[in-house]
């Protein structure tokens, strides 16, 4: 995990550890960082999977592009820059999440692999699970449920992921979900059982 040093601010270690918090939950801590297209499930799929946890008893919470968007990163626009600046913090909220002991999702489109690298960096080996949901543009842009790919072709959005941003996929995703083949239940199962099998959770 790398730590960042800022000059005059003294580090304190906390009297209760993480690994304490963990065992307290029953549970071990990660995120799920969910990245894709917008409207390719992202939040759909996210948001089903953490149902599923909590009902099984798992202690979670998920934080939202849009959502946060309106708060914590209310003053970021969709510029590379300010995309990059987004999923920094998030990056660093997701590190405070898992140090406190929770199984997190984030559904960001986060769409340079540079930055989920930087997000995966903050966190011990394996706390970080990448999900690709993986939907081609093809079918975001039919589906289109907040209409902003029509707003994009015609010009009045501009920077729109796909269109005339950038989205790199990812190449090494831990889980991959192919939304086309699967339904909304099978990728729940698809991540359920990822995190059983990697016995973070039982
Ligand atoms: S990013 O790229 O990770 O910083 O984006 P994120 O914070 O996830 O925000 C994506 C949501 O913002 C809406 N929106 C846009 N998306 C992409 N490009 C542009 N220009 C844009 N403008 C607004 C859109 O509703 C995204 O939500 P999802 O859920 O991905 O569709």
């Amino acid at each position: 995990m790398s730590q960042q040093k800022t000059e005059n601010v003294v580090w304190h270690n906390q009297a209760v550890t993480a690994e304490q918090r963990e065992e307290h939950k029953g549970h071990k801590a990660c995120v799920l960082w969910y990245t894709g297209l917008s409207g390719s499930g992202k939040s759909t799929i996210a948001n089903a999977v953490d149902k599923r946890l909590f009902e099984l008893g798992v202690h979670t919470y998920l934080l939202d592009g849009d959502n946060v968007r309106h708060g914590l990163n209310g003053d970021l626009t969709f510029s590379d820059k300010d995309r990059v600046e987004n999923i920094r913090r998030i990056g660093e909220v997701s590190k405070l999440f898992v140090e406190s002991g929770l199984l997190i999702s984030t559904a960001f489109i986060s769409p340079f692999q540079s930055d989920r690298d930087m997000a995966r960096d903050l966190l011990n080996q394996g706390q970080f699970i990448e999900v690709f949901v993986d939907t081609p543009i093809e079918v975001c842009e039919q589906r289109d449920p907040k209409g902003l790919y029509k707003k994009a072709r015609s010009g009045e959005i501009k920077n729109f992921t796909g269109i005339d941003s950038t989205y790199e996929a990812p190449v090494n995703a831990e889980i991959h979900l192919q939304t086309v083949e699967q339904t909304i239940e099978q990728s729940v199962d698809q991540v359920v059982g990822y995190l059983q099998g990697e016995g973070i959770i039982k």
